[in-house]
């Protein structure tokens, strides 16, 4: 049975949604022929993004979120519930999302748990034949990033990364002419990404909440015990379970830096930095400089300011590109400024309507709606994944090599081909972790 799904009915539910129609801009929104069910999807950690996902997700008419899963278990009861208002059919609860691997009925799997979740949760998933949302950044360390790109290859399965500026029209539509040369060879492409974080204390070992599995949680980390500073996001500020700043922002812009130049790796990073604001357990950088050497005689920096919130251009998100005739910068949202060679901006690009939801969620929920269908879609055979986890991966290395650069106190040498660092074995150490015996992923 031939299904089409024009654009005009997902211009119309995106109204219904609340989302601009300027983002839609460009695209034909159309299923591919021989598209005939729902996609039925599992969502995966619910507690913040994870729930906007689903409710993203849940607003596409082409797809049906079948299964809410989370170890913490007032997020399921309350993500089912939200759910439950959006489609005909209620999702079903879960607390181990393993359980909905073994559905035969369920087609992808959306995951939105902590970073040392991610590829082992979209390992096993892809492993059950199931294609899968990873959100970024795709791995917690090298080596689990280069397992992902190879479950996905040898599953032939769909794998996508939650760097959704990657379908964002007008961004496209900049990195579009920035390959075509609007700025020149572009040689330096700032980034930064700001914040006004709090510090989160040093935490006491405190008994397990009753709403929470914490074996299930931990998964293929080793074990530790609970403290009551971990759960749920300030997990986002230890080693153990994530990958700092640059992980969590870092990665959206130096993405883009990187789609700009076209390069895949680069050939030498240093980062600078610490934790600076306070005397409290994060371990990562809250002020870090990252610099990427890459080798088509670019240069990449990322700035990440985790406790205040200036940034540059007044803005919290931005990537500049500077050519030899001009320069082009990245907003927040969906557009950009192209400045000439003196710095005078010439002209603006960017979304009626366009207003970045600062929340921690994410930047601009409506946009992720057109990520979230390029997704289906792909699946669908309509179209190629905006952001491949082949690519997704490589500005994933980008943050990992800067993190071990941060850990070791030293500039990595690396193969711009592979990634890999050179000749340094104490930096080597810091490409795979130890996994939990009996979690690792295979
Ligand atoms: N693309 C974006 O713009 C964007 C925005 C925000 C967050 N994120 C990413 O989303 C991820 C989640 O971030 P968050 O802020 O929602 O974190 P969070 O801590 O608020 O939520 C994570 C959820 O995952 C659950 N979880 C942990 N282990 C699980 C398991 N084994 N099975 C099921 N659920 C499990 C936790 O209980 C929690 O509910 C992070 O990796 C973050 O980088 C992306």
């Amino acid at each position: 049975m031939t299904r089409s799904y024009n654009r005009r009915e997902f211009l119309r539910q995106a109204a219904a949604a609340g989302v601009g129609f300027g983002v839609l801009g460009g695209l034909d929104f159309r299923f591919a022929q021989g598209a005939s069910e729902r996609l039925q999807l599992a969502v995966v950690g619910v507690n913040s993004r994870g729930h906007a996902l689903a409710e993203t997700f849940a607003r596409l008419r082409d797809a049906h979120v079948a299964y809410i899963c989370d170890v913490d278990i007032r997020a399921v009861s309350r993500t089912v519930q939200a759910i439950a208002a959006l489609q005909d059919r209620r999702p079903l609860g879960l607390e181990d999302f393993r359980k909905a691997l073994e559905d035969p009925a369920l087609d992808a799997v959306v995951i939105a748990t902590p970073d040392h979740w991610h590829a082992p949760a979209a390992i096993l998933a892809l492993d059950a034949g199931k294609h899968v949302y990873v959100e970024k950044p795709c791995s917690h360390n090298p080596a689990e990033g280069e397992m992902l790109v190879a479950a996905a290859r040898r599953n032939k399965m769909i794998c996508q990364m939650g760097n959704q500026r990657r379908s964002w029209s007008k961004v496209k539509e900049a990195i579009g002419r920035l390959k075509e040369g609007v700025v020149g060879p572009i040689h330096y492409v700032r980034c930064w990404y700001a914040n006004a974080r709090r510090p989160i204390g040093v935490g006491r070992p405190a008994p397990v909440p009753e709403w929470l599995n914490w074996d299930l949680w931990q998964g293929p980390a080793p074990r530790v015990g609970y403290r009551d500073n971990v759960v749920h996001y300030n997990w986002h500020w230890f080693w153990h379970w994530a990958t700092g700043e640059a992980g969590n922002n870092g990665v959206h812009s130096l993405d883009l830096a990187r789609w700009g130049i076209g390069a895949d790796y680069p050939a030498r990073v240093t980062s600078a930095g610490g934790r600076y604001y306070a005397d409290d357990d994060w371990e990562p950088p809250d002020s870090q400089m990252i610099s990427f050497e890459f080798p088509n005689r670019a240069l990449v920096t990322w700035e990440g300011m985790s406790c205040n919130t200036v940034g540059a251009y007044s803005e919290g998100f931005g990537a500049l590109f500077q050519g030899e005739n001009g320069s082009l910068r990245i907003l927040p949202g969906n557009g950009y400024v192209l400045y000439d060679n003196k710095g005078e901006e010439v002209r603006t690009e960017k979304e009626a309507g366009d207003s970045p939801d600062a929340s921690v969620v994410g930047p601009g929920l409506g946009y992720d709606m057109v990520h979230a269908w390029n997704f289906l879609e792909s699946i669908r055979g309509g179209e190629a994944p905006a952001s491949e986890i082949e690519e997704g991966h490589k500005s994933t290395m980008l943050i990992h090599l800067a993190n071990i650069a941060d850990r070791t106190g030293r500039a990595l040498k690396c193969d711009p081909e592979t990634g890999r660092i050179l000749n340094d074995d104490e930096a080597m150490r810091y490409w795979k972790r130890e996994y939990e015996p009996g979690w690792e992923p295979k």
